[in-house]
């Protein structure tokens, strides 16, 4: 991921932040956090993070000028902002904002939300003051019994209560909200504690009828804590039986979003990341359980279903997730939730089921559980074939040619209800090949099966964050009239391959395979002309003559290029936009591949041709056989003619 970091900076004008960040920055003690790192010569070596390594071949260097580490096996470098990218998997705004905050640096560059942020600070800095308090009424003799006994029942180990910052609310009215009328009286600044509307608003303090009280009493503490440890959020089990309910969650905030939080991440990313894959539990004691019997990469969501913000979370970490169940039908159901999730995000999705019922806590407490579970776990099947498996026994049942027709436009009408024709051109096929290899049944009968994708009969606004898409084309070039939905699909993958392409310039000298077998570099598939999006058009006629004179190309190219504001602030969009496509699995290629596959689809794709259209389209032909088969060419003589 080369200097990914400074191409986003430098897009968002934020260099001037970068670079204080940076400065201010301790690379040595950041990195030092996350991998041990020895005192060698003037520099720091460790084992490199970023492949498997056995001696290390990582240094840290700050001594000449800008800080940066560099693997001198694998070749991973880059500076502290790199470094978050890369190990912590945030995006560039979320690691300068991290590392801001870190060196107790403002950032000047803010662009709105202001509020929002210092409100996150303030609530971020009120979770950290509860974690503290919880933590030490855990160890006070007195305060953490209840809670102590609680997990000494329940088995959890003293470095399992460590490593998941573990804590006690005490039984008490107010024992919390008067520990923060202490640290009021000793704050030397109005800055080190929140006001107390933060502290309510985070559900950590209540209004009781005599004034405020504790949000938590006699619970045992299970702190959320995001990806870098920091709590954002608390789950709190009652202790005694008579309480109501069970489990009491801190309600959402800014900085605790339910539907993207999963509890564990902190200390189930890295073992995720290196074994590529996840497991999905449902609670927190399961959690615990997982990772004490060794089981690392096991993280829960919190009371919700996984989401596709989930999903996405997860892709960015592994190829593969596992979802636990303990029952056959909820399963099923869970089963094909899961998948409607994951159709969208590239990642396998596995089911498991664990034997007797059992959730995870319970099983791993029985003196062979952990064999048990990690066979369960082997035994887990994929979601997909977990869906299809009874529809290849219903075809088995139907032999008939008329039945078996119907078993498969069920499925795919099923398929489609679930999302499937909203997934990217790739991932679809691979779906399909799946389905194919199970149901036996050719792909593009499946293909030919599926109904109409969401997004083309859905005319909603454009709300994937590229900006509002144009209802109708402004003035199109070709001779097909495009209205309505199929406008904003062709819309769509013209965004979408402009992102990729403004993001990685470079792959735009690979040669893309089309589905006639030729193999071109995408300028040479696309000539201007050939987009309808009027913006759209703008910003590939100068990338594709920057692309065509074989020039260097940056998005500040490009932005230079075409002058108009509104296609500059689509560029930037897109750009970054792309950035974080081109993150995932098989990077700029694969994405470019995707881009063109789509595009080829929503080409082949164009309204129900007028007669008029059908002529243009028979002489556009005649010329194609006369000049070759290149579209450049073909548009260049469309404009030539006009
Ligand atoms: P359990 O009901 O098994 O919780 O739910 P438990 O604490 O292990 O209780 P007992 O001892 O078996 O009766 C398993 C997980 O589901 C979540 C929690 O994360 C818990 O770890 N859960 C359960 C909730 O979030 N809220 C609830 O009300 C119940
Ligand atoms: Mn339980």
């Amino acid at each position: 991921m080369r200097d990914q970091e400074s191409k986003l900076s430098e897009a968002y004008g934020q260099s001037n932040d970068r670079d204080r960040v940076l400065d201010a920055t301790d690379l040595v003690a950041l990195i030092g956090e996350s991998v041990p790192l020895k005192a060698k010569g003037r520099e720091h070596v460790g084992l490199c993070p970023f492949h498997d390594d056995r001696s290390p071949s990582m240094a840290v260097v700050t001594h000449k000028g800008n800080a940066f580490y560099k693997c001198f096996a694998c070749g991973a470098s880059g500076n502290a902002i790199d470094f978050m990218i890369n190990y912590h998997r945030m995006d560039f705004p979320d690691a300068l904002r991290y590392l801001a905050q870190r060196a107790g640096i403002e950032l000047q560059q803010r662009g709105g939300g202001e509020s929002t942020r210092d409100e996150s600070a303030d609530l971020r800095k009120a979770m950290q003051v509860a974690l503290r308090f919880y933590r030490r009424a855990l160890a006070d003799a007195e305060l953490g019994a209840p809670s102590r006994a609680v997990l000494d029942a329940r088995g959890i180990s003293a470095s399992m209560r460590e490593a998941f910052q573990l804590g006690a609310a005490p039984a008490s009215w107010d024992r919390f909200v008067e520990h923060l009328g202490r640290l009021a009286e000793h704050a030397r600044t109005k800055d080190e504690l929140p006001e107390q509307g933060v502290f309510e608003r985070s559900g950590l303090v209540r209004q009781g009828q005599r004034g405020p009280i504790d949000g938590f009493r006699n619970r045992v503490i299970f702190p959320i804590l995001d990806e870098l440890a920091r709590p954002i959020g608390f789950g709190a089990r009652k202790i005694d039986p008579e309480d109501e309910p069970k489990y009491l969650n801190s309600p959402e905030s800014p900085i605790f979003r339910k539907g993207r939080t999963l509890y564990g991440i902190h200390a189930a990313k890295k073992p995720i990341i290196d074994s590529k894959v996840a497991i999905i539990t449902e609670g927190y004691t399961d959690v615990i359980a997982c990772h004490a019997a060794g089981f690392t990469n096991a993280v829960a969501t919190l009371g919700t279903a996984l989401t596709r913000e989930h999903a996405r979370v997860l892709q960015r970490l592994c190829e593969t997730v596992i979802l636990l169940f303990d029952g056959d039908e909820a399963g099923q159901r869970a089963a094909d939730r899961a998948l409607e999730t994951f159709f969208a995000v590239p990642v396998d999705v596995r089911i498991c089921t664990l034997p007797d019922r059992l959730d995870p806590d319970d099983l791993l407490r029985q003196p062979d559980g952990a064999v048990r579970f990690k066979a369960a776990l082997d035994a887990s099947v994929d979601a997909l074939v977990h869906l299809v498996a009874g529809f290849r026994e219903r075809l088995a049942e139907r032999p008939g040619a008329a039945g078996r027709q119907r078993v498969i436009e069920e499925m795919c009408q099923r398929l489609g209800a679930m999302g499937i024709t909203d997934v990217p051109a790739l991932r679809r096929r691979t779906v399909l090949q799946e389905l194919s290899r199970v149901c036996d049944v050719p792909v593009h009968e499946l293909e030919a099966a599926l109904p109409r994708p969401r997004a083309a009969a859905a005319a909603d606004t454009g709300s994937d964050g590229s900006g509002p898409l144009p209802q109708a084309p402004l003035a199109p070039v070709e001779p097909v009239l495009l209205s309505g939905p199929q406008f904003r699909a062709r819309s769509m993958a013209e965004r979408d391959l402009l992102a990729v392409l403004l993001a990685a310039p470079e792959v735009a000298a690979e040669r893309i395979a089309t589905p006639d077998g030729d193999s071109l570099p995408v300028h040479e598939l696309y000539a201007p002309g050939v987009f309808l999006d009027p913006v759209a058009r703008t910003l590939w006629t100068a990338l594709h003559a920057r692309l065509e004179a074989g020039l260097q190309t940056t998005v500040q190219d490009v932005m230079a290029d075409c002058g108009e504001p509104t296609a500059k602030n689509l560029a930037a969009q897109l750009f970054s936009k792309g950035v974080a496509r081109c993150e995932a699995p098989g990077g700029a290629l694969a994405r470019l591949t995707e881009a063109v596959a789509d595009m080829e689809r929503v080409l082949a794709r164009v309204a129900a041709p007028t007669p008029q259209a059908v002529d243009d389209l028979r002489r556009r032909i005649d010329e194609l056989k006369a000049i070759g088969r290149r579209p450049t060419a073909i548009m260049r003589s469309a404009r030539e003619d006009r």
